[in-house]
């Protein structure tokens, strides 16, 4: 349904191309598909529940979320099987935990025994039985424990009274981890473990999939709106972009310089070699510098210069960062706004 003209929008402001997101939608799916892998679309990226119902209808199994408090929005929003792939730690979080254990189908990670010890304590508190995943480490070097410890990790879950074995997080699944998620099933299998599920992700592991056989289900958030980051990993083309942050030109200093209205508390404070983000309108420019509330943008490159008060539409570099940073984002098609989303889960974090 057509609400208004884009025009009528304030600037800056975050639109979403809604064919270009469903088209994304329905793609990653007839990738796992194609794959024999379960999707677990990763919401961090949209933070929206009535996105993450489009998701689930194109056939993802459940969805991933970050936070404890984000997986409280989603749960309130009816979404029935959410994977929080973290590490929970602490009394009341933990409680909270619980309480969106009660209204769903819920598994969480875990990659050290004080960590599952916690999840098991809450579990008996609320009476309740819980699903574990064991977080395995990857080259990124985050959370994840190395594949010798999983054996250890994997028995603690066992042989505690209210936790399940929900078999193997890796993040992110790419072939250079393969090794070590041979590795970990190879010492689980020997020890006697049924590994029903090894849940992987990352746009780039879901780009890689096919030769990461072991991978049973994959995890991918940004993938819905793509990015300057996924555009130069060269796993999206810009057509495949769906988010554009609409920005008005605000001042013309000098012959090259052009500001626009919006700075890092609009499109995050993220940069590559080539700057903060792509203006799709003059894709020579470079967002060379970010205040609060301007784009420092140098047109020495291009052939053309706007002028204060056009309009011009920039790719961010870091979509998922971006999203969080707005109250609400719409939904486009052409010169038409066709929905308005509430960031529901903007700011949940915690
Ligand atoms: C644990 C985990 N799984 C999946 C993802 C999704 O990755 P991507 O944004 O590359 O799709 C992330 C991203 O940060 C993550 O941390």
């Amino acid at each position: 349904m057509i609400l208004m003209n884009v025009s009528a929008l304030e600037t800056p402001a975050v639109l979403i191309d809604l064919d270009i997101m469903l088209s994304n939608i329905a793609q990653m799916q007839r990738h796992c598909d194609a794959l024999g892998k379960a999707f677990r679309p990763h919401i961090k990226t949209h933070k929206i529940p009535e996105i993450a119902h489009m998701q689930l209808e194109a056939g993802a199994v459940g969805i991933a979320c970050q936070k404890v408090s984000e997986a409280e929005v989603f749960a309130d929003a009816g979404v029935e099987d959410i994977q929080i792939p973290y590490n929970i730690v602490g009394e009341r979080k933990l409680d909270r935990l619980m309480g969106v254990n009660r209204v769903c189908r819920l598994t969480v990670s875990a990659d050290d025994p004080a960590v599952i010890d916690g999840l098991e304590a809450a579990a008996r508190r609320h009476n309740a039985r819980l699903r574990v995943m064991v977080d395995l480490g990857t080259d990124i070097q985050r959370t994840g424990a190395p594949p010798e410890r999983v054996v250890e990790l994997a028995r603690r879950i066992r042989d505690s009274q209210r936790l399940d074995f929900a078999g193997l997080l890796v993040y992110p699944s790419t072939v250079s981890n393969r090794p070590r998620i041979q590795a970990a099933l190879t010492m689980l299998h020997d020890a006697g473990f049924a590994v029903d599920s090894v849940s992987g992700g990352g746009i780039g592991g879901a780009a890689q999939a096919a030769d990461v056989p072991e991978v049973t289900e994959l995890r991918v958030g940004t993938y819905i709106f793509n990015d300057v980051n996924t555009l130069n990993a060269g796993l999206c083309g810009i057509e495949d972009c769906a988010m554009r942050v609409r920005m008005t030109v605000v001042s013309r200093p000098d012959a090259d310089r052009v500001i626009l209205d919006g700075g890092s508390k609009t499109i995050a404070a993220d940069r590559t070699d080539d700057g903060h983000g792509l203006i799709v309108e003059y894709p020579e420019a470079r967002i060379y510098k970010l205040s609060e509330e301007h784009a420092h943008c140098d047109f020495s490159a291009c052939s053309a210069r706007p002028s204060i008060g056009d309009i011009v539409h920039v790719i961010p570099v870091h979509t998922c960062v971006v999203t969080n940073l707005h109250d609400r984002i719409y939904g486009v098609r052409g010169d038409y706004v066709e929905e308005i989303w509430e960031v529901a889960a903007r700011g949940m974090v915690y």
